[in-house]
């Protein structure tokens, strides 16, 4: 896209998820809820960000704590009401931002209605809505298709003698989406929500929606090793990325684009030259494929260049960038790249090219939260234990404030909080001038004010040693980006002939204002931004 174009809200502005259990709690049960994201939403909105996706809020029996929808038409009780969401959705549009639901479309809640009628008998009109396989002869499962949660992906139904697929819990059956009634029903709940208003939704699982149509055996993988989830095993060959997906993400586009300016982003975890496939060969596809790019790879220089370059080198033409730097399904980005590293962290996620998504918590550098054995609630860790797969030390209470609970709740939150909260927190940060929350501020103030960080073109600048450097550029006006992902000082000489700047902003703001030129020597841990060519 050129930078004549007219950029979008969701090209430009940075999305902020929300996992609605652990934000803010306002009625006293221990778990977050709607009228407690309302009472946020100015804070969220002093941060900068313009957009907020929330996790799944929808009636469920919350097998997967949401995940598991029971009504993709609801609100689950234990977020609030319908009018708690009209008032939320009403909110946030006053304050001129947006707001993204998590749409569910792989799989519904074993206690759906449309799973209650589907499993009555072979012959119920609901039957094909799901997907149901004759055991083998022994009365096996009918191929070998794993859970991603542990186990076999099937699982047998005593009274009409069939097992049906469930690619993660066995409360989540598969929908079929080869069913057009399926396709339809399904498409029609997200117009229920554009209806409303809602600005666009992040499609759980995009890569999952169709399996193979002749049921084929997945192979083994001969990468895989002990330490690693047994799903991994097995190449999902004939369970995920079927070609025939992005005719289904086409038929959900052709839904957003009955209405203006809505966005698609999908959840793909997927390499790259296959996640880019998502776009649409013509950009019929989604908006924004998840580029999780920045969560898998090791927190090395060289190796996060390479992966940038070739990220912008392989996007089509009609393809938006986008960058996650965590969210509810990966250990904390702080606890990942460590403590020293979080603030070039979050300059890196700022200016890459592309929208970014940032998780609640990681503008205060949350970590992750060490998990009692009695108090595990994720059911990938239950099922699945001791191979380092618990999603919850991620997902614990916002840390507000040094009161009890961290001024989450007034009672003991459903997950533990932080034992450092009283340091780590919203309050105290807001008074400290050189805090994570008031850097990332600064940041992200930067990357809205200055449409070269925001929309403009990204140039590499090849580094060396622990040092990734690159220069994002929009008439006229140019910044060099500079990370040290190492420890120790770094000395680089930048391959710019001429080169003279001055430090805009830095994760050490002492050398804000610094002139620089050719050669840079940079403290360990340490990163800044140069205005330069000016
Ligand atoms: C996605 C969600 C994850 C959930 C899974 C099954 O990966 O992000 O939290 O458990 O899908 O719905
Ligand atoms: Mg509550």
């Amino acid at each position: 896209m050129s930078n004549e174009e007219k950029h979008l809200w969701w090209q430009k502005d940075i999305v902020y998820q929300i996992y609605p259990r652990s934000f803010k709690d306002s009625d006293g049960d221990g778990i977050g809820d709607l009228p407690g994201i309302i009472e946020k939403l100015d804070y969220i909105k002093d941060l900068g960000v313009k957009v907020i996706w929330i996790s799944p809020i929808y009636p469920s029996p919350m097998a997967d704590f949401g995940y598991d929808v029971s009504d993709y038409t609801g609100i689950h009780p234990m977020f609030g009401t319908m009018e708690d969401f009209d008032r939320l959705l009403k909110e946030i549009h006053q304050r001129d931002m947006k707001l993204i639901l998590d749409y569910v479309p792989n799989h519904s809640s074993s206690e759906h209605p449309w799973f209650l009628e589907s499993r009555k008998s072979k012959d119920n009109p609901k039957r094909d809505w799901y997907i149901w396989k004759d055991p083998k002869p022994d009365g096996s499962e009918p191929n070998n298709w794993l859970s991603v949660f542990g186990g076999s992906g099937w699982e047998y139904d005593e009274k009409t003698e069939q097992y049906y697929y469930h690619a993660f819990l066995k409360e989540q059956p598969d929908l079929n989406w080869r069913n057009p009634e399926v396709q339809k029903a399904m498409l029609d709940n997200m117009r229920f929500w554009l209806d409303k208003g809602v600005d666009g939704f992040r499609v759980d699982v995009m890569w999952h929606m169709i399996k193979d149509d002749q049921f084929r055996d997945n192979p083994p993988n001969p990468d895989y090793n002990e330490k690693r989830s047994p799903y991994e095993q097995h190449l999902q060959a004939y369970t995920t990325d079927q070609s025939e997906v992005h005719g289904i993400v086409k038929k959900m586009r052709d839904v957003m684009d009955e209405y203006d300016e809505r966005v698609l982003i999908g959840e793909i975890y997927l390499p790259v030259e296959r996640l880019v496939k998502y776009y649409g060969e013509q950009g019929e596809g989604t908006h924004l494929p998840f580029n999780f790019q920045l969560i898998l790879l090791p927190w090395n220089a060289r190796e996060i260049e390479a992966a940038i370059d070739r990220y912008e080198g392989i996007l089509p033409e009609h393809g938006w960038p986008n960058w996650v730097l965590g969210n509810h399904d990966n250990s904390r980005v702080a606890s990942r790249v460590g403590r020293e590293q979080a603030r070039n962290a979050a300059m890196l996620l700022l200016t890459l090219r592309g929208t970014p998504t940032l998780y609640y918590g990681d503008e205060i550098g949350m970590e992750n939260v060490e998990i009692p054995p009695e108090k595990v609630q994720d059911p990938q860790e239950k099922n699945i234990p001791g191979k380092n797969l618990n999603r919850d030390p991620e997902r614990t209470p916002m840390q507000w404030d040094d009161s009890e609970n961290a001024g989450f709740s007034e009672v003991e939150p459903w997950l533990p909080v932080m034992d450092n909260y009283q340091e780590v927190n919203v309050k105290k940060q807001e008074k400290d001038d050189n805090s994570m929350l008031n850097f990332q501020k600064r940041l992200i103030s930067l990357r809205n004010n200055e449409p070269a960080i925001n929309i403009g073109d990204y140039l590499p600048v090849p580094g060396s040693g622990n040092i990734l450097s690159y220069i994002r550029k929009h008439s006229g006006k140019e910044f060099l980006i500079v990370l040290n992902l190492g420890s120790s000082e770094e000395h680089f000489t930048a391959d710019i002939p001429d080169l003279k700047g001055v430090v805009k902003l830095a994760t050490n703001p002492e050398i804000e204002g610094q002139q620089i030129g050719r050669e840079i020597s940079i403290a360990g841990n340490s990163g800044f931004i140069a205005e330069i060519n000016a």
